[in-house]
């Protein structure tokens, strides 16, 4: 065999490997390499994370992630009682590593921009420092494209678009003029971000929006560090509250017995990306990890496109196939 044939094969190799790892992984390839071997979380210790939608689902368990190895928090969202079950689980799982003080609740509403400013006062004044924002907090959508009224666009990208864009100007400036330019932020945007999914038309424009704001910041200011995380579904209670068609309506429905990846491993590998600093990463359970894979690749989305009618991609969205 020549060097020029073992090459062919090696390739060859490499790829179907690649290939079958977007099949049996529950997350993108290069963010399961990190989580084996990359940074440990323990490296975080001491920092300081502002979390916005802590108070559940995915902030929670990524709260939780990071405690567990001494992360300091501060933890967002408007129910003041679910974040102080948070805190104290983040306290428990802490097993010591933190004390009381160490994770912070702050309440705050997303849509008070008016707040942001004395929000972030509010952290620097306890902790002296902030290391890592994670806009987190947010809403979904289920409607038919036709139907939807331009008050839930407007509502929409208020919440997972302006108010997200809002805080992290604040955080990038205290970031650019009192932090040497370090900083790091990190945002949940959705593989609807990337990959449109049928029914949601305002939430993927809305996460296609937050992505491209975060692709600018991290062009403009390079040594800042960025991290769009984009989740596949997620078992939380998100589609409770997720926006429909109609002005002030909500979805009211609970994702309990769909097939979805758990909100705990979804914070873990969450964590995962931002302890090791990765700009783009993913989540989710067959074939919605493969699916991702094609969705970045325009010949590979044109020919799954030949095969996925709106119903079955709905379906897979939906944990129910
Ligand atoms: N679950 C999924 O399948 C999935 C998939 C892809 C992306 N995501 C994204 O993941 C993020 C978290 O969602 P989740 O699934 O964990 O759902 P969730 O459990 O409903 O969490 C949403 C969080 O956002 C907070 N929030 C909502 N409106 C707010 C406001 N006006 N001000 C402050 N906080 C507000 C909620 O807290 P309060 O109600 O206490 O304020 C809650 O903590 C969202 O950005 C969502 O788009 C979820």
């Amino acid at each position: 065999m020549s060097f020029l044939e073992l090459l062919f094969i090696l390739l060859v190799l490499y790829y179907v490997v690649y290939v079958l790892l977007w099949v049996v992984l529950d997350c993108n390839v290069a963010l399961w390499y990190k989580s084996r071997f990359g940074t440990s979380l323990s490296t975080m210790r001491g920092q300081v994370v502002w979390i916005t939608g802590a108070s559940s689902g995915i902030g929670h368990a990524l709260a939780v992630s990071l405690a567990r190895h001494g992360v300091r928090l501060v933890l967002s969202a408007r129910r003041v009682e679910q974040l102080e079950q948070v805190q104290a689980e983040c306290l428990a799982a802490a097993r010591g590593l933190l004390a009381q003080r160490d994770v912070l609740i702050l309440p705050m509403d997303m849509l008070q921009l008016d707040k942001h400013q004395a929000h972030l006062n509010t952290v620097l004044n306890h902790f002296e420092r902030l290391d890592v924002l994670v806009n987190n907090a947010g809403r979904s959508q289920r409607a038919n494209w036709t139907e939807i009224e331009i008050q839930v666009d407007r509502d929409l990208f208020e919440l997972d678009v302006f108010s997200v864009v809002h805080l992290s100007r604040i955080v990038v400036r205290y970031f650019l003029e009192q932090n040497g330019g370090r900083g790091h932020i990190a945002a949940t945007s959705s593989i609807a971000g990337f990959s449109p999914v049928p029914f949601s038309a305002t939430y993927c424009a809305a996460k296609h929006a937050l992505n491209a704001y975060l692709y600018a910041l991290k062009v403009e200011h390079r040594k800042l560090d960025v991290t769009i995380f984009a989740p596949g579904p997620i078992a939380t209670d998100f589609l409770l509250e997720a926006f429909t068609g109609s002005e002030g309506g909500k979805v009211g429905l609970s994702t309990v017995n769909q097939k979805r990846l758990t909100a705990e491993r979804c914070g873990e590998l969450f964590a995962v990306a931002i302890a090791n600093k990765m700009d783009l990463t993913w989540c989710g359970l067959f074939p919605v990890n493969a699916m991702a894979y094609c969705a970045r690749n325009p010949t590979l989305t044109k020919i799954l496109g030949q095969f996925m009618t709106e119903k079955t991609l709905n379906k897979i969205r939906e944990g129910k196939l």
